[in-house]
């Protein structure tokens, strides 16, 4: 069937969308409707709640909200949440959390909070008038944004410095006004893109009354104000370290472990291949919370990956070491989180998800989700470097593969055992399956 471009499409009930939807491109448009609308939750007013997230809503997409406790961070305890689809990790924090538990936990602090944006403009004049113009209207800027500002001043924070930054070299009249903010409990975005859009419109306005510009020169022309989501100074560290002999972990010799654990990361160091393998197991545990807790998960991943390619070559974000016998293991990322405003309000999950973590400020959360980081990479680290990924993976395969069969919990024990020792793939659980089935 040929497809035609569909008109006012917004402008139609949830209902008509779904249906349109279901004639146009299923088979089996009644099925699915029917499975569309199962996952509507029957509480109209929450279901609205959700359905207002964003536009052309037409059902709920669930991904399942995990929790890893235990994890005893700056001499506190906290339980994780964790939303998450992928099998193990969850598993794998706790068990990272467990062991480092008895070894003095983890460690954190906040290097800085410093967030980004700026204002791209062209001009095509005398760079020095455009200096002396910059100057000149600078303390205008920021009170042409007070309105903005005066509530995030008042707790302290707000613009915290507007610099202009010549860019010419780079591309012929592209100059920035860099700016930087302190945005306290919130991520900030509106905030900091509220204040750049006013600054660019004041920018550009007075520059027709400044006297020293040339009539081409008052011509600046703003191209984009937004702020960035690579956000270095807004960084956090997370380490844990333990004698060296505490780590004879999984039957392998502490001494044989640590060296293994620290060419691994060596090698996530130097080899970019590696090192974005590594990198994602981090953000496993990172964007489980981040989305848990209701922030930007797409905002942190660009962002802590431009962290890790900011020395021109892309790199582990975690470093590993021995220093007089005691091993040493640390991440530091940028994390731009908020725990206010946003999401943070609306979505009751978040709202369980921050009282979970004992409402934590930002610079608190930020050293939460690091901490998150740093135990999947140490989890990952570990199973890599003895038994191997699959071994844990395996058997939450197989127990996938088991309920896609409806199989009872006798069932289940019975095939995690039986597999303990065998491989498993589909078609070996099915056919055993069925063998045990055809005797019950
Ligand atoms: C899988 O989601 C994550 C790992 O590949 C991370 C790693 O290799 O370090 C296990």
């Amino acid at each position: 069937m040929t497809k035609r471009a569909v008109e006012g499409f917004s402008k139609l009930s949830k209902k008509q969308k779904i249906d349109w939807l279901a004639k146009t491109y299923f088979a089996e448009p009644d099925k699915a409707i029917a499975l569309f609308t199962k996952y509507w939750n029957d509480d109209k007013k929450l279901q609205q709640l959700h359905d207002e997230f964003i536009e052309n809503t037409i059902t709920n997409y669930y991904l399942p909200l995990g929790i890893a406790p235990n994890f005893l961070i700056n001499d506190r305890l906290y339980t994780i949440p964790m939303a998450i689809e992928e099998s193990s990790v969850v598993a794998a924090a706790g068990k990272a959390a467990k062991f480092w538990l008895g070894k003095g936990g983890f460690h954190t602090s906040v290097v800085g909070t410093e967030k980004v944006g700026q204002v791209h403009f062209i001009y095509e004049g005398d760079p020095k008038t455009l200096a002396a113009y910059f100057e000149s209207v600078k303390p205008q800027l920021y009170k042409d944004t007070e309105e903005i500002t005066a509530n995030m001043t008042k707790r302290g924070g707000g613009i915290s410095s507007i610099e202009l930054r010549d860019m010419t070299d780079k591309l012929p009249g592209y100059y920035q006004l860099h700016c930087t903010f302190e945005t306290l409990d919130a991520m900030g975005a509106n905030f900091i893109n509220s204040c750049l859009e006013q600054c660019a419109s004041s920018f550009e306005s007075y520059a027709q009354q400044y006297p020293a510009f040339t009539e081409s020169e008052k011509n600046i022309r703003v191209v984009i104000s937004i702020l960035s989501n690579y956000v270095p100074n807004c960084r956090v560290k997370a380490s844990v370290s333990c004698a060296v002999e505490e780590l004879n972990e999984d039957g392998m010799p502490a001494e044989e472990f640590v060296e293994k654990f620290i060419r691994a990361t060596d090698i996530a160091r130097i080899e970019p291949y590696r090192a974005v393998t590594h990198n994602k197991g981090i953000m496993n545990g990172i964007d489980a919370v981040v989305l848990a807790t209701g922030n930007d998960f797409r905002a942190v991943e660009a962002g802590v990956h431009a962290y890790a390619a900011k020395d021109g070559r892309y790199t582990s974000l975690t470093k590993a070491w021995v220093n007089e016998g005691v091993f040493n293991f640390e991440i530091e990322i940028p994390l731009a989180l908020g725990t206010v405003g946003g999401l943070t309000k609306l979505h009751p999950l978040v709202k369980l998800s921050l009282e979970m973590l004992g409402h934590p400020s930002a610079e608190e959360l930020m050293q939460i989700t690091a901490v998150a980081g740093l135990a999947q990479n140490f989890a990952a680290i570990r199973s890599l470097i003895t038994t191997g990924i699959q071994q844990g993976h395996m058997k939450m395969h197989l127990l996938n593969i088991l309920n896609q069969l409806r199989a009872t919990e006798a069932e289940k024990a019975y095939f995690v055992e039986y597999f303990k020792d065998k491989t498993v793939t589909h078609r070996s659980v099915i056919e055993t399956f069925q063998q045990l089935r055809e005797k019950a």
